[in-house]
């Protein structure tokens, strides 16, 4: 199963990354040892303020032109062998296209698509071959259009580093030497992948959906074999991560906090659901609404006829909906509520009076409209929490919100309970970096984490009761290394 694979890869990264368990058997996980170091309380910075300015929330391609791979590829550029650059590593090919590691994903997007399973999936829609279909194109390649193709720009490259850091063209020749700077580099088209707005929607495009060319996966897909899409921003640049986060980057940039990452990408992934649910073109397919947004194990359940009845699902204090409608899928907005609690405390009770809204409206008629007031609850919230300053008690507060007595009843299903596992996660990791908790007192706590992983192991087997308990405990034992 997809999710029980990534999940246990996910986990493993919060081993490394805590530096508890140095045994793990990937090769190339090399690429995280600027991490380690960091968690061993090297550049230890507080409470940044925001400076970055609000970026345009959809990136559009924009007219410049994609050089593609093979134009970042050269030894003097990103193609070493080994990261020994002395300004960024210049090993980020090597890690990009590694095989057999999480971190090589983008590469081998393409590929997939001519695999038994990408076949499968497109055969079943009737697409024709998915290596051609613009359907699957939009999310596992640069899929530019043909206008803006240069003549080292290749589809095949899969997800290449365009897709992430804008089309080339404008700043291809000139980004590395002086007098460019990172400031001239971005107004030369490089996307600023630092700014956690910017990032969010850059990595929701494909790990969500978007309004953008062949960028949406519906349940028909999903229906045909395509894996569930599962997503937390920090997480998720972690294991990717192909670059140090040393003075120099800092100094070019900023040091990027955990928590406000995991926190905006939060609220731009609720934004980002109810913007694409609230247009019809979206949120229905034929007669239905479209079924991807909702919770997928509220449907796919099974049915006892007895005298006594038996209830599949339990009833959620967050989502007033009438009996017997599928849930709109809430792991984003359960988060989101989280966090507006802990670290926008002025905007949380507004949020929850919104999503509760949202989740009545639909047994009403008026789901599109409580659909857009959501996306901009979750707008304000973003910039809020972009802009913020942070302090080391975020990342505990957050977590106690999470696990705590007001949340826990909402965890009734699969991937709320999986979002609230990245985020514990992801979290404990930051704390970590941060030289706020020991490698040694992280270790201590790791069979409580365990527990809540092994809870959301098996989507189809999933217990919430047995889930809460142990999100219960792995709370516990982060309070007390408090
Ligand atoms: C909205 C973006 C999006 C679209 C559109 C999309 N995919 Fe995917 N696909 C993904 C993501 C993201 C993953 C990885 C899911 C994960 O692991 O979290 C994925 C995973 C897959 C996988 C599994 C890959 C593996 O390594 O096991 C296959 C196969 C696949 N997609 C095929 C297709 C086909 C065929 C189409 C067109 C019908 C398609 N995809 C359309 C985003 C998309
Ligand atoms: C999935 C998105 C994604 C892809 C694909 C990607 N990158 Fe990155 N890259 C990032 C993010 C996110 C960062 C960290 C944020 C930032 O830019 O400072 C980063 C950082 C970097 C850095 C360090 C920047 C600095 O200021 O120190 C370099 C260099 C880099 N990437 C090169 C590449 C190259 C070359 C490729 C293609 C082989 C590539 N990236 C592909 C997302 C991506
Ligand atoms: C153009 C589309 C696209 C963009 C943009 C994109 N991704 Fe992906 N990503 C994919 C696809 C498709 C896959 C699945 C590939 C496969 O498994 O074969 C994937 C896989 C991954 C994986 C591996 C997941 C797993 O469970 O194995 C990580 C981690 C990841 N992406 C992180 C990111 C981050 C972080 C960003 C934003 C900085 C980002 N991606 C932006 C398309 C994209
Ligand atoms: C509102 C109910 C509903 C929701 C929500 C829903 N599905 Fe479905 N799903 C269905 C129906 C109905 C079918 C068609 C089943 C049939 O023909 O017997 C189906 C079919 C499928 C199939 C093919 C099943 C088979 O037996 O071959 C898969 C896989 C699937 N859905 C995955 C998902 C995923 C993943 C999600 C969440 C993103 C989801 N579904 C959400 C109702 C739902």
């Amino acid at each position: 199963m997809q999710d029980l694979r990534s999940l246990r890869k996910r986990a493993k990264l919060w081993h490394l990354v805590g530096g508890i368990e140095m045994t793990v058997s990937e090769p190339n996980w090399s690429s995280f040892a600027p991490l380690n170091r960091i968690g061993a309380g090297f550049f230890r910075i507080f409470a940044v303020i925001g400076l970055i300015a609000v970026y345009p929330a959809a990136i559009a391609y924009g007219n410049g032109g994609f050089e593609g791979v093979a134009s970042c590829a050269g030894s003097t550029c990103h193609g070493r062998a080994e990261g020994n650059g002395a300004v960024v590593r210049q090993d980020e090919i090597a890690t990009w296209q590694e095989p057999s590691s999480v971190s090589g994903a983008h590469s081998r997007a393409y590929s997939v698509l001519a695999g038994r399973r990408g076949q499968q999936i497109a055969s079943s829609l009737g697409l024709g071959p998915a290596t051609q279909a613009t359907e699957c194109l939009g999310c596992h390649a640069t899929f530019a259009p043909s206008a803006q193709r240069g003549p080292r720009f290749q589809l095949t490259d899969g997800v290449g580093c365009e897709s992430c850091h804008g089309a080339a063209e404008g700043w291809l020749a000139s980004h590395y030497a002086r007098p460019a700077t990172h400031t001239s580099n971005v107004a030369d088209g490089l996307t600023p992948l630092e700014n956690p707005q910017v990032r969010a929607n850059v990595c929701l495009d494909c790990h969500y959906g978007s309004e953008k060319t062949g960028q949406f996966v519906s349940h028909d897909m999903m229906a045909a074999g395509h894996p569930r899409v599962s997503f937390e921003l920090d997480l998720f640049s972690a294991l990717q991560q192909h670059h140090d986060i040393d003075d120099d980057y800092t100094a070019r940039k900023r040091r990027p906090n955990a928590v406000r990452f995991w926190a905006v990408g939060q609220a731009e992934a609720v934004r980002r659901a109810t913007s694409l649910y609230a247009q019809p073109k979206f949120g229905m397919e034929g007669a239905f609404p479209q079924l991807y947004f909702f919770d997928c194990h509220s449907c796919h359940r099974q049915i006892q006829d007895s005298d006594n009845r038996r209830l599949t699902f339990e009833t959620n204090p967050g989502r007033p909906i009438p009996f017997g409608n599928p849930p709109f899928n809430d792991e984003n907005i359960i988060m989101l509520s989280a966090v507006a609690g802990a670290l926008v405390p002025g905007q949380a009770e507004a949020f929850r009076d919104a999503s509760r809204d949202f989740h009545r409206s639909m047994g009403s008629g008026n789901a599109r409209q409580s659909a857009q007031q959501l996306a901009q609850r979750a707008r304000a919230l973003s910039n809020a929490l972009s802009q913020r300053a942070y302090i080391d008690a975020d990342a505990f507060r957050v977590i106690e919100i999470i696990g705590g007595r007001a949340t826990r009843p909402r965890f009734t299903d699969y991937s709320g309970a999986v979002q609230s596992v990245m985020a514990i996660d992801t979290l404990l990791n930051g704390l970590v970096t941060d030289g706020r908790v020991t490698p040694g007192a992280a270790a201590g706590i790791r069979a409580n984490i365990n527990r809540a992983y092994a809870a959301v192991e098996e989507p189809n087997g999933f217990k919430p009761a047995d889930f809460r308990t142990a999100l219960a405990s792995a709370t516990t034992a982060i309070r007390r290394l408090r």
